[in-house]
């Protein structure tokens, strides 16, 4: 079949790569001329494994091209993914301005039949409105439908995401478009869901806003556990194995990061808001995460008496492993709250320094993690990365001014530091 990706970010490129492996002939098309030049000559601007490999090899055979021509690209067509931004207003709600702005430009461009679909997070009735506008300013009398594909990609995990998915969420108002659509998805063999359009964007919705909920359930417990003197990570181990709660997303932590849940909570809990329903569980799961940021910091203030003029050495800055992404990421705040109070910070991050230097300031850089804790008062661990599980802790209390580790993901056992001089503070434990 022949698809054509608006947007050639993260979800764009990792989509028309997957879908050009499934043996679709695609074109990923984008207005910025420049990445365009560069993604032809083999560049993938972001970082995600099995990405590169699939585009070159996709990109030798014919079956991914890469375009700045809009009217071509979308004419060559049949099946037309919107998958640009839909970056958040200073309200929470997203701002659609992309989306509307290429609807408008298939509804001139089209000559014939286009399915186009919504592949980008957006609020439930986008749908509709893409359908509206293609109708409003299309210039030929062209049949075309909309539908509503919601991805669920991890970021770094999106190639096997999008080869292996739990599910493909359909939203579709015609057999025509239905059909198109279990055609494309057909050689990956996995349950498809499929339903009217606006379900399908609710499905989106619900599901992001639900493994929050399960990330802010899980990190009140752990605030209880603390209270308590249990352990989170036997209470999350025990719940877990209740099949109808399931292991997954129930570490507790400094919070959830990243470019999708804490813009995705806030965009669902305006759109309630609009549909009159004051959604105050999502409120209530956003202020939770706040509040998990600013406790670890509490409790290293708590260690350490006065923060004023000490040195926090912190371990990872990327909003999870195996990313250099810093959107949302908690070190981004914890780090400010560290420096309000006084604190001097030292970092270490396995990816994610380049992006860092130019977000974060004052903060003085290393390349080690050993070279992080010399000198430090405390070491405070934000991301859990595999480097760090494996620390020559007899080394780290050396270089250490004061042996104070702050374990903001719980990789560590607790119980081996202190044996080892240690003050651990960990999450829920
Ligand atoms: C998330 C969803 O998992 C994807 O299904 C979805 O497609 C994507 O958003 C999106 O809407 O585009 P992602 O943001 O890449 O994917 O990252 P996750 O792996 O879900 O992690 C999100 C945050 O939650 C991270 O900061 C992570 O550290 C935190 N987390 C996760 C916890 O604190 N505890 C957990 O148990 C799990």
């Amino acid at each position: 079949m022949n698809i054509c990706i608006i947007g050639a970010g993260h979800v764009g490129l990792v989509t028309g790569a997957c879908f050009a492996d499934l043996g679709h002939r695609v074109t990923c098309l984008d207005n910025n001329r420049q990445k365009i030049q560069s993604l032809k000559r083999g560049a993938i601007p972001i970082y995600e494994p099995g990405l590169e490999e699939l585009a070159h090899r996709n990109s030798r055979l014919g079956r991914l091209r890469f375009s700045d021509k809009f009217a071509e690209s979308v004419n060559e067509a049949e099946v037309i993914f919107i998958a640009v931004g839909t970056p958040p207003k200073e309200t929470g709600e997203a701002d659609l301005t992309y989306v509307e702005n290429v609807a408008r430009q298939i509804a001139t461009a089209m000559r014939s039949y286009k399915l186009v679909v919504e592949k980008s997070t957006v609020p439930v009735e986008t749908g509709e409105w893409i359908k509206r506008t293609i109708q409003a300013y299309k210039k030929r009398q062209v049949p075309f439908d909309v539908g509503s594909n919601p991805e669920f990609l991890r970021e770094g995990s999106a190639v096997q995401d999008f080869m292996h998915p739990d599910r493909i969420v359909i939203g579709v108002e015609s057999q025509r478009a239905k059909n198109l659509l279990m055609e494309l998805y057909k050689p990956l063999k996995v349950p498809i869901v499929v339903t009217d359009i606006k379900s399908a964007e609710l499905i989106k919705h619900a599901s992001n806003s639900f493994l929050a909920t399960k990330i802010s359930f899980i990190n009140a417990i752990a605030m209880i556990c603390e209270q308590v003197g249990a352990d989170v990570l036997k209470v999350s181990e025990g719940m877990g194995m209740d099949r109808r709660i399931g292991p997954s997303f129930l570490s507790a932590g400094v919070g959830y990061g990243g470019s999708c849940f804490p813009k995705d909570i806030d965009a669902f809990i305006h759109i309630a808001g609009k549909s009159g329903y004051d959604f105050q569980l999502l409120k209530a799961v956003r202020e939770i995460n706040e509040a998990q940021k600013r406790r670890l910091v509490q409790k290293i203030e708590k260690a350490l008496w006065i923060l004023n003029d000490k040195t926090i050495g912190v371990l990872g800055l990327a909003f999870k492993p195996d990313t250099d992404d810093m959107r949302n990421a908690p070190a981004i705040d914890i780090i400010a709250m560290l420096q309000q109070a006084g604190a001097k910070v030292k970092a270490y991050d396995p990816q994610a320094i380049p992006l860092a230097k130019t977000l974060l300031k004052d903060v003085q850089f290393c390349q080690a993690p050993y070279e992080v804790a010399r000198r430090s008062d405390a070491l405070v661990v934000l991301t859990e990365w595999n480097e760090f599980k494996e620390l020559d802790f007899v080394r780290i209390k050396k270089l250490l001014r004061q042996p104070v580790v702050a374990d903001g993901r719980n990789i560590y056992d607790p119980k081996k530091l202190e044996q080892l001089g240690f003050r651990y503070i960990g999450v829920g434990r």
